[in-house]
């Protein structure tokens, strides 16, 4: 089967997602189009799916699930039937029931999923799995990809079961820990375009407004100063804490 358009489409302010939707996308024998949800405030559901597009779906977990912003915006696409790759990221914790999650939503509106995964990447919060996802994940994306295209040339539309229990655990929010600003700050404005949440004031580029942050750390990840920042005692103490406790690294999932 030739597709009508391969689609890559993501949830992914650190890009551990991204990376996995546009790797396991681009073995698919087509040019890649991104969606990228990041901006998911601002995100346009408007798309038009066709029955012979292929769409890597991909998202990270957020205490166990999917954030639950993302979730609302992919209850409102139509897939039309077309054949879909599902991906959750997550930090050497776990993944709970992210990938259950996202594969229900997304059977509800009308894709099929056919290929699922569950891979680990870098945590956002203290030093775990820092190089992740990594060669040998990136590997699993491939073989994905490839199991994929064989359930497509041989018709075989079968949707594999995942890891995860309905009804799903408590979870889809932001965290509660705020960058700061230090005196590094160029005032280039970035982190304000890429924050998700236009948390940012526009006015002045060290102020959160923390009713709207998530704590993505989308901000310290694309600051090329180093500006944006985790400075307090609290969040060392705890981000010390948590990387000993994920120090083991865990293995990704796949389902096909
Ligand atoms: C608010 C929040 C909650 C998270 N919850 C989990 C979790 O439950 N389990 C886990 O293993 N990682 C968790 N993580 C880590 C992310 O899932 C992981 O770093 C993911 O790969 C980030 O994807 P991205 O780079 O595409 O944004 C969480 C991160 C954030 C910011
Ligand atoms: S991206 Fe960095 S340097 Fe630019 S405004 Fe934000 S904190 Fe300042
Ligand atoms: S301000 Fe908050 S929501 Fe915005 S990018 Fe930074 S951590 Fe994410």
């Amino acid at each position: 089967m030739k597709f009508n358009k391969v689609l890559a489409l993501y949830f992914s302010p650190t890009g551990n997602s991204r990376k996995c939707a546009v790797s396991t996308a681009a073995k698919l024998g087509r040019k890649v189009e991104e969606i990228d949800f990041t901006k998911i405030s601002s995100v346009n559901t408007e798309i038009e799916f066709n029955v012979n597009d292929c769409v890597v779906f991909a998202a990270p977990v957020y205490g166990g699930r999917l954030y639950k912003e993302f979730a609302d915006k992919i209850r409102k696409l139509n897939g039309n039937l077309a054949k879909c790759i599902v991906i959750v990221t997550y930090g050497n914790r776990d993944y709970e029931d992210a990938l259950l999650e996202f594969k229900n939503l997304l059977i509800e509106r009308h894709f099929i999923p056919l290929s699922l995964a569950a891979i680990v990447g870098k945590h956002t919060y203290g030093d775990i799995q820092v190089e992740r996802p990594d060669k040998n994940d990136i590997d699993k994306c491939y073989i994905l990809a490839k199991e994929f295209l064989n359930k497509i040339e041989s018709g075989k539309f079968s949707i594999p079961n995942v890891k995860g229990e309905f009804p799903y655990k408590d979870g889809g929010n932001g965290g509660s820990f705020y960058p700061s600003t230090s005196s590094k700050c160029k005032k280039c404005g970035l982190c304000v375009i890429q924050c998700p949440k236009g948390a940012i004031s526009e006015k002045d580029f060290s102020t959160i407004d923390t009713q709207k942050c998530i704590s993505c750390f989308r901000c310290i990840s694309v600051c090329q100063y180093d500006a944006k920042i985790m400075a307090t005692k609290e969040y060392r103490e705890f981000a010390d804490m948590f990387s000993a406790k994920l120090k083991e690294p865990k293995e990704d999932d796949i389902f096909v």
